[in-house]
């Protein structure tokens, strides 16, 4: 056991527990130290703040170490699929043989949606990003599926992670057609997970659809890499959101919503959009110098991670997954040669090496599903789809953790003290 920490302030000292997780850092345990004290520890952006206690997923960013319950994420990457790691996650443990039949054949009949649904989708332009069309639907699931909004009912509870694991490649796929004015396509639960994902993006009512089992592995890849990722912005805000009791599908859409912004999931389609506007190799140096300049708030995307400080153990995966599935699928685009020149640059300049900035997830996955043949807009979309699996397993943690309480951070208050409230007519 841990010696408590010594916390003295101008007339006492204060014991502050420390408590050791299996792996990983100790924890100073504050939750007394209002109360005795009188003070609030102060913590922006959360860098040294530990919010919950978690047995999902475990990181470890000097050594570039990622586990999920325990397993190395290159070990799922290679051996595992999306469904088999969505049991892992949502479960704490592999499934059995029978069990992974029984929990894919449960996803696969919950993949239709309400059909007046469809009308929201109407309701939007046809230009709307598609990661505004999820932040409405996914929360507008709610409205539909009443018979498990009922937090505190471990079996809707159930049913509810079942139905957003499903839906969600049903509605992503249904926003991608409404962008590009094509009919909807209803679920074809005889293909697996990312294949009936991947017929309803790019098949057509008038056409058989035949899916290719490269792009289908390398897809299924990029969902299992983007599963969950411990309590990072969006899971944060799914636990925070979940804390006051609302119900899981309201909390999804809060997740989606935190996602979309370019330093966190919106990376990928930024990384991408970044690339484009690169162009050719020669204008790299110059981007370079922007990204080093302190008065440009120009940044490489898919460059750097708040916890990962030596490099992204997805990163690496997705990597190598890049150049095979470009040479597979024979595809010529500028784009690649101008990313993989802008890596080699990076990854040698003294900016980036001493302030340990490496290309993350966001910088291959863009590139491998720009190959695929997503439109960027739709790439935050794919995140979102295989990261329901992590917020949904992770909100199921937190309604179950008897130390769980409402968030509610305190603040440093640096405005006005109490003053009289003055009338118009005497204010000058
Ligand atoms: N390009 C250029 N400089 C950078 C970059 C970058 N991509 N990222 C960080 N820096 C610099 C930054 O200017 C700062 O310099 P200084 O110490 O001189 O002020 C230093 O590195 C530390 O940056 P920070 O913003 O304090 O670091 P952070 O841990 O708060 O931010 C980050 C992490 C991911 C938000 C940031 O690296 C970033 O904005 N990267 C680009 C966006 C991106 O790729 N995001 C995806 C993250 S991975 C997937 C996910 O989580 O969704």
């Amino acid at each position: 056991m841990t010696q408590p920490i010594k916390f003295q302030t101008e007339n006492k000292t204060l014991d502050l527990p420390v408590l050791s997780g299996s792996v990983g850092p100790q924890v100073v345990d504050i939750r007394k130290l209002y109360a005795d004290s009188g003070m609030f520890t102060y913590d922006p952006g959360f860098t040294s703040t530990a919010a919950c206690e978690s047995a999902i997923t475990y990181i470890d960013g000097d050594k570039g170490i990622l586990l999920h319950r325990g397993y190395p994420i290159e070990q799922l990457a290679d051996h595992s699929s999306f469904m088999e790691t969505a049991y892992l996650l949502m479960n704490g443990e592999l499934p059995t043989t029978t069990q992974n039949a029984d929990f894919t054949h449960t996803i696969s009949r919950h993949t239709m949606i309400h059909e007046q649904l469809a009308m929201f989708f109407r309701g939007f332009r046809r230009d709307a990003h598609p990661m505004a069309i999820m932040c409405g639907v996914v929360g507008a699931l709610s409205a539909f599926y009443h018979d498990s909004t009922d937090i505190n009912d471990p079996v809707q509870r159930t049913i509810a992670s079942h139905r957003l694991i499903a839906k969600m490649p049903t509605l992503a796929a249904m926003a991608y057609k409404y962008s590009v004015g094509q009919p909807f396509l209803y679920p074809d639960n005889s293909l697996s997970y990312t294949g009936n994902f991947l017929r309803m993006t790019f098949g057509v009512p008038a056409e058989d659809y035949v899916v290719d089992p490269i792009i289908e592995k390398a897809l299924d890849t990029i969902f299992i890499l983007h599963a969950d990722h411990e309590q990072n912005a969006s899971t944060s805000t799914v636990r925070l959101a979940g804390s006051s009791g609302a119900n899981p599908f309201a909390c999804i859409a809060a997740g989606i919503a935190c996602l979309w912004g370019p330093a966190h999931g919106g990376a990928n389609e930024a990384a991408l959009n970044m690339l484009r506007e690169i162009g050719t190799v020669d204008r790299i140096p110059h981007y370079i110098a922007r990204a080093k300049d302190k008065d440009d708030n120009f940044r490489l995307m898919g460059f750097g991670h708040r916890v990962y400080k030596n490099y992204d153990p997805r990163a690496k995966v997705l990597q190598a997954m890049a150049k095979q599935v470009l040479d597979k699928i024979h595809v010529k685009d500028p784009v690649f040669d101008v990313a993989r020149e802008l890596e080699r640059i990076a990854l040698s300049d003294d900016y980036f090496i001493s302030k340990k900035l490496y290309p993350n997830v966001d910088f291959y996955s863009g590139v491998i599903l720009n190959a695929i043949g997503f439109p960027t807009s739709m790439f935050t979309v794919l995140f979102a789809l295989a990261r329901t699996v992590g917020w949904i397993a992770q909100w199921n943690e937190m309604i179950q953790d008897p130390e769980q309480k409402i968030g509610r951070p305190r603040q440093l208050y640096t405005g006005a003290p109490a003053r009289d409230y003055v009338e118009i007519a005497k204010r000058g």
